[in-house]
């Protein structure tokens, strides 16, 4: 049987290069490598969605505009969002099933009867909630039992493999666990699934910390234009080394991005540049390499590496039904696949089938 790989996003606003370099990329070059499962947390979005309408309101209060934006109105923009960001950047219905987690109930279904298994000491250990309460999200039992849900999506596939951020770990150790709890209690009905770190290197953000949402220091992928133009130029931070002294490449936050993008021949060119900044000199005038002209190179990169996704992204766009289509098929065989694995677990447990009415 080929294996089975499954991952969730959660529909949380704008990707940017952090997520495709730490996920997307690797998600999408999985589908043709097994069974691959891959849908919109949006029952896990609950969880925070209103810290993200308070976030959104915050952003809009700064840049002068009144957000409309209602926690249910922000869902609903983010879920279709993520959606078409996928489906832009390469993932292939006909190869991956994609679905909305809310589409497919039977995961909470299953989600309950774990939380049946599980004690209380292991979600009580889990880091991801207590980090979350810490940075001031409201302590729902949903938030509690998050790693429930997440256990509950992976093990509904019956999943072997398991593709997510070094941030997840833990919550996959948990899921082997639940796991192992059923299958001991009952019978063996479900794999223990591994868990699959990205390749990419930890992706830097303009600031030189790792890119993410909550530090304000992203390049977004859809972003093109003026947006993306001044992420790239004013937003990347430089140090002061003049323009026409030699730069450090392993010190800087635009090689460190361009890295990301480049062959092994162009990387050695702009190390040589940094190194030499009057090499090729008659081809800028006269003037030396400076981190502006290493900006502009990266800029070219990822205009080239995206521009194809954001066209797609606006093709997609302007065909609502399409994608609900795709969304539905989607949901349609992860829910016969599910399905499958609830006639086992309620047999498991000692229950009936659930009738179809
Ligand atoms: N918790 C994951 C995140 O925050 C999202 C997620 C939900 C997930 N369910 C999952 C990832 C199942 C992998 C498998 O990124």
């Amino acid at each position: 049987m080929p294996k089975r790989i499954l991952s969730g996003v959660q529909p949380s606003g704008k990707l940017h290069l952090g997520n495709y370099f730490g996920a997307i990329q690797q998600h999408i070059a999985l589908q043709d490598q097994g069974e691959a499962f891959y849908f919109v947390a949006d029952y896990h979005a609950l969880t925070t969605l209103k810290e993200a309408e308070a976030k959104e309101e915050d952003l809009a209060g700064k840049t002068g505009k009144k957000s409309s934006k209602s926690a249910r109105e922000l869902l609903a923009e983010n879920v279709r969002d993520v959606a078409l960001d996928y489906l832009a950047l390469g993932l292939d219905p006909a190869k991956a099933t994609f679905y909305r987690q809310s589409d497919v109930p039977e995961v909470t279904e299953l989600a309950w009867i774990l939380s049946t298994v599980t004690g209380m000491g292991l979600l009580e250990r889990a880091h991801s909630y207590k980090d979350k309460v810490a940075k001031g999200i409201a302590s729902s039992v949903g938030l509690f039992t998050y790693p429930i849900l997440m256990a509950a999506d992976i093990l509904i596939v019956r999943s072997n493999v398991v593709p997510v951020g070094q941030d997840q770990v833990q919550h996959l150790e948990m899921t082997r666990q639940m796991a192992g709890y059923f299958n001991r209690a009952y019978t063996e009905v479900f794999p223990e699934p591994d868990h699959q770190l990205s390749e990419a290197p930890s992706v830097p953000g303009t600031d030189g910390q790792k890119m993410s949402k909550s530090y304000g220091n992203t390049i977004d992928i859809f972003a093109e234009g003026k947006a993306l133009k001044s992420a790239v130029m004013t937003g990347i931070v430089t140090d002061s080394t003049p323009v026409d002294q030699p730069k450090n490449p392993d010190k800087c936050n635009v090689f460190a991005l361009y890295k990301l993008f480049a062959t092994g021949d162009e990387l050695q060119k702009l190390v040589d540049l940094y190194k030499n900044p009057m090499l090729d000199a008659e081809t800028r005038d006269g003037k030396p390499f400076g981190y502006g002209h290493a900006k502009q190179l990266l800029l070219a990169k990822i205009d080239g590496k995206f521009s194809p996704a954001r066209e797609k992204r606006k093709q997609l766009a302007a065909n609502p039904d399409e994608v609900d289509r795709v969304m539905r098929d989607g949901a349609r065989r992860a829910r016969a696949v599910a399905q499958e694995t609830m006639v086992l677990v309620r047999s498991a447990v000692g229950m009936l089938p659930a009738p179809v009415c």
